[in-house]
């Protein structure tokens, strides 16, 4: 029988006891952690939210309750009302905050029954994620993920007050709309009172953001979701959450001083820890030369050197090739790294061909001398520059990768991190943040052969870099900055072009014709035409900034009903097939019956 919640009322949660609450008459509800028969004594830990309390049912108090005590399995919800007493000399549990106190109840309600568990609401369980996804309700008990949810309602109340607090203003915009490009595929909304057409899902709120300060709100703000259809990785999902902001006449400097102040905040008030601003900032050119991405875990060294000056003419054809192709040739010294087997040397070959790499060059410095396939091709003077460039001493392994720039810096940055890790040069309790400034406005994109909007199209061009949007638009710079947080771009955002005729000078380059521009954004054209002030702005990834901030390895663990890779909700089972009369109302038919899974 399951009693009713009657007039049974909680008067405080389990962890708020403490020593000082000695004598008191207490009510609880909570989950049953675990129960424990100890000779007729049944000893409960109940939990909710707050953390667990141990509650003591003796024969003593009530025969009665004992053996209604005695039935009570892992995960029965209970409504207690007993006495705070001191935990008897020697049973005292130091490893929770009420480890020094008990609740003797005298009354006991079974709320209800749970089923054995398909795992146990530990913090370390070892069960698979999927399995995890499936019974998220469960999985969300446990103390580690109540821990990062209720972290990330701090972090959204620190993030307001402090947008409140410095004059922005909160608007909603919508989610049925059109297209706003950001580099990924949109999700798409069919709609029924306009069969054939289809709403898209913003991939950020970044076009209504701008119409607002056309329209005088001057400082925006949202918490908002974005949807962007993108293979998913550790730090990707395809609906995701954005700190969102827009100003109008500001400069760079203002947006960026204003960002800083909110992440200097969210670590003081969340963490207790002083970030030093301003922040160092580097060119988008100095972190793919010394690092090889835009987005440099700076907390360890492990640089990139460009070597193509010096193995340009030598005789290792691989090298001079690349090099006489217009590709690098770039290597780094991983310190200490020559005692490395050849077994793990084949293993980071096939790692940084992952990136496409078609080899990775090694020279082991031995203190007798250079052990490696290619040092027979260099020259003795070749050789000593390479040396000393790299900084080698005898004990290191210099690796090489010569390819196209992007390959080269995709390889080896990705082989630096890797090495990093292996030889735990990552000081994981620092943080470390950094604007990358400068950015291209403009990549090649090779396969369909035209210019991309490297940020988005909206981003303006440096002023003095204009003139070479018609001549050179490679060479022009964005007025766009990121912040990367140990490695991880957290933010990211830009000064806008204001000026209609640039912003369609900017659609022209990338190849939208005056029709399509004016078809997809001409809503943007036009409100730029009836005085927008200049403003610009930036967005947070607040999954990622939460997934960081909680120490977790991967977004799935801050956001409460997350998608897998493969963009599935196990637990509700989305996506899923609809009604036929659905997809009649809609106009849709399904070809491929079968689904691919
Ligand atoms: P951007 O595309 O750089 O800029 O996005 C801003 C930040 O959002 C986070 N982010 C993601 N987080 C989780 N999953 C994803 N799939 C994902 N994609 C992006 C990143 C990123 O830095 N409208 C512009 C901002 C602006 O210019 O103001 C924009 O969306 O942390
Ligand atoms: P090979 O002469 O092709 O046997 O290559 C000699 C060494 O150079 C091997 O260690 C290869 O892994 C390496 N190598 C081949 N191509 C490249 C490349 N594009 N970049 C770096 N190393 C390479």
């Amino acid at each position: 029988m399951i009693d009713c919640f009657g007039s049974f009322e909680r008067n405080c949660y389990c962890s708020e006891l403490g020593k000082e609450d000695i004598g008191k008459r207490v009510s609880l509800t909570g989950w049953v952690d675990s129960t424990r028969d100890h000779g007729g004594v049944v000893f409960i830990d109940l939990r909710d939210r707050t953390g667990k309390v141990q509650i003591v049912v003796s024969p003593q108090i009530s025969e009665e309750l004992t053996e209604k005590a005695k039935k009570i399995r892992d995960e029965f919800v209970l409504a207690v009302s007993g006495e705070v007493r001191k935990r008897p000399e020697g049973t005292v549990n130091c490893k929770i905050p009420t480890g020094e106190i008990e609740v003797y109840i005298d009354e006991l309600k079974i709320l209800n029954r749970s089923e054995p568990l398909p795992f146990p609401t530990e913090d370390d369980v070892n069960v698979g994620e999927d399995t995890r996804l499936r019974f998220r309700f469960l999985d969300l008990r446990r103390g580690k993920m109540q821990k990062n949810i209720i972290f990330r309602h701090k972090l959204y109340q620190v993030v307001r007050k402090t947008f409140d607090k410095e004059g922005f203003i909160e608007v909603e915009t919508p989610f049925l709309t059109k297209s706003t490009p950001e580099g990924a595929r949109d999700f798409l909304v069919p709609s029924r009172m306009h069969i054939g057409k289809f709403y898209a899902l913003p991939q950020s709120p970044q076009l209504f953001k701008q119409i607002l300060m056309v329209s005088g709100f001057d400082k925006y703000f949202q918490i908002v979701k974005c949807f962007r259809d993108e293979d998913l990785r550790a730090d990707r999902q395809p609906e995701f959450t954005q700190i969102d902001f827009e100003m109008s006449f500001i400069k760079e400097k203002d947006v960026m001083s204003f960002a800083e102040r909110l992440i200097k905040r969210i670590y003081t008030e969340l963490l207790g820890i002083d970030v030093e601003t301003p922040l160092s900032v580097m060119t988008y050119d100095e972190a793919m030369e010394r690092f090889g991405t835009d987005r440099p875990d700076t907390r360890f060294g492990l640089e990139l050197k460009n070597l193509t000056d010096i193995v340009k003419e030598s005789g290792f054809k691989v090298f001079r090739m690349v090099a006489e192709n217009g590709g690098v040739v770039k290597a780094l010294n991983f310190k200490g790294g020559a005692s490395l087997s050849r077994k793990e040397i084949d293993e980071l070959t096939k790692f940084v061909g992952i990136y496409g790499a078609k080899g990775l060059a090694w020279i082991k410095v031995q203190p007798d001398g250079l052990q490696s396939p290619i040092v027979k091709f260099f020259t003795e003077g070749e050789m000593n520059e390479i040396l000393e460039r790299l900084d080698s001493e005898p004990g290191d392994i210099l690796f090489f990768v010569a390819d196209r720039k992007d390959v080269v810096n995709n390889a080896l940055s990705n082989l630096r991190l890797k090495l990093g890790k292996i030889a735990d040069l990552i000081d994981e309790n620092k943080v470390n943040l950094l604007w990358i400034t400068d950015f291209p406005m403009f990549e090649w994109n090779e396969e369909e052969e035209r210019w991309e909007a490297l940020h988005h199209p909206f981003t303006s061009p440096k002023e003095e870099d204009i003139e070479k949007l018609e001549t050179a638009p490679g060479e022009v710079r964005a007025r766009a900055y990121d912040m990367v947080l140990n490695g991880v771009e957290i933010g990211g955002g830009s000064i806008r072009i204001h000026r209609p005729d640039i912003q369609e000078k900017v659609f022209e380059i990338i190849g939208l014709s005056e029709k399509e521009a004016s078809d997809r954004f001409g809503f943007l054209i036009e409100a730029l035409k009836y005085g927008a002030p200049p403003h610009g702005g930036m967005a947070f990834g607040l999954d990622r900034i939460c997934t960081i901030l909680c120490n977790e390895d991967s977004i799935r663990e801050v956001i409460a009903f997350p998608k897998t890779q493969r963009g599935q909700c196990l637990f509700t089972g989305a996506p899923d097939t609809v009604r036929d009369e659905q997809l009649d109302e809609l106009g849709i038919t399904i070809e491929a019956e079968e689904e691919k899974e």
